[in-house]
């Protein structure tokens, strides 16, 4: 069996998604986009959503909107992807990483509120909703309060995610989705988002987002608008295409069916992975709002005579397409020469890497796939535990 890490879901009909964007004769940014951003809106429930093309560009924005200086610092989780940190140093901002909490994978709470009162040019937070696992929002949203700090919420896992402050995408600072190729929801394999409830910064994040423009494209080549335009700002070529949008519209409306078959299978593989003995499953009570983008399961290395790599090779060549989330920030080799971390520096984080395998976890995955995954595992337990 062939089963690959994600499988995107197409309709019956390409032309049923395309069709607004060919009749019109617009594929680039136009009403396509403008539609996408409202059913967004409506989705998280936010005053506004800017659609643009990555959430590394979401979260770029996110920042820059804000005015911060180089020298100005911001925390990010290590157990990340790049584009968690890249957004900030684009600035000249300078990374503060913390660990993952003690028992999970998301930022550690506690070391956040102690470096923020000991430094005041902490001026932002980038928490990062890991595999869909909600940030504990509120705490977090408490802590930065007092200093009046800004969070741009790395949601590129969290589409669906509600957090203890609420859907995710519904706040008062900031939150960067993704739509990239294997995510919860995809506009044809690239695209992102930025949510917020504050109208000035989505006012500039809007102007940032396309070079910096008085008006949009379409608006320009609108019978009777006029051609005329300013550059008010230096902006970004970010925009996102009405082509990409009308499958994000016709993605997002079968999102809540996905997010259940998603949570269905999760479900399925903690009740069956849970009793095999070298495995740690998520706790699947704790995991409250989670968007399940990832399904996570940690090796416990004491127990297998094989290495967790030789495992995924393993199971590789059963055919199981996997992957690893995350190396941490902190032992990428830029990183390294940069700030001069040792592994050891984030020691939760370096053991987390070091045992965890991402299994498929997407919609399509059928009962078939899901049990030969399940018995893959097994076999290899039976073969290689201690
Ligand atoms: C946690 C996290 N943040 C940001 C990104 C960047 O998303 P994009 O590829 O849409 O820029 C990713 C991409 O996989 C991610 O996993």
């Amino acid at each position: 069996m062939k089963i690959p890490f994600h499988r995107p879901d197409l309709p019956q009909d390409l032309n049923e998604i395309y069709a607004d964007s060919i009749r019109n004769g617009w594929l680039t940014t136009g009403s396509q986009v403008e539609k996408f951003e409202y059913s967004l809106k409506e989705f998280f429930g936010s005053k506004h959503v800017i659609a643009v093309n990555s959430c590394t560009a979401a979260l770029h924005l996110g920042m820059l909107a804000k005015g911060f200086k180089p020298g100005d610092k911001f925390i990010v989780p290590t157990h990340t992807f790049v584009s968690t940190v890249e957004c900030g140093e684009y600035l000249g901002m300078e990374p503060i990483f913390v660990d993952c909490q003690k028992d999970g994978f998301n930022l550690d709470l506690n070391q956040v509120e102690d470096l923020i009162k000991k430094d005041p040019k902490i001026k932002a937070i980038v928490p990062v909703h890991y595999g869909g696992i909600p940030v504990d929002m509120k705490q977090l949203m408490k802590m930065s309060e007092k200093s009046n700090i800004y969070i741009l919420e790395d949601s590129a896992h969290a589409l669906e995610t509600i957090s203890s402050a609420g859907k995710v995408g519904n706040t008062n600072h900031a939150a960067a989705f993704s739509f990239y190729a294997n995510k919860n929801l995809t506009t044809f394999g690239e695209g992102g988002a930025l949510a917020t409830n504050d109208s000035d910064l989505a006012k500039k994040v809007k102007n940032l987002s396309l070079h910096g423009i008085t008006k949009d494209g379409w608006k320009r080549f609108e019978a009777n608008a006029k051609w005329e335009y300013d550059i008010i700002n230096l902006g970004y070529k970010y925009n996102m295409s009405d082509i990409s949008a009308s499958y994000g519209i016709w993605q997002l409306k079968q999102i809540n069916d996905w997010h259940r078959k998603r949570t269905r299978i999760a479900k399925t593989y903690i009740n069956e992975l849970k009793n095999i003995d070298g495995i740690v499953c998520p706790k699947a009570d704790t995991y409250d709002g989670n968007a399940w983008h990832l399904f996570v399961i940690q090796i416990d290395r004491s127990k297998w005579n094989i290495s967790r790599n030789k495992i995924i090779e393993l199971l590789n060549d059963k055919g199981i397409g996997l992957s690893v989330h995350y190396k941490p920030i902190h032992m990428l080799d830029y990183y390294q020469k940069k700030f001069g971390y040792k592994p050891s520096d984030f020691p939760r984080s370096k053991s987390l890497f070091e045992s965890v395998i991402s299994i498929p976890l997407y919609p399509n995955l059928t009962e078939e796939e899901t049990s030969y995954i399940i018995d893959s595992i097994r076999e290899l337990a039976h073969l290689h535990l201690n």
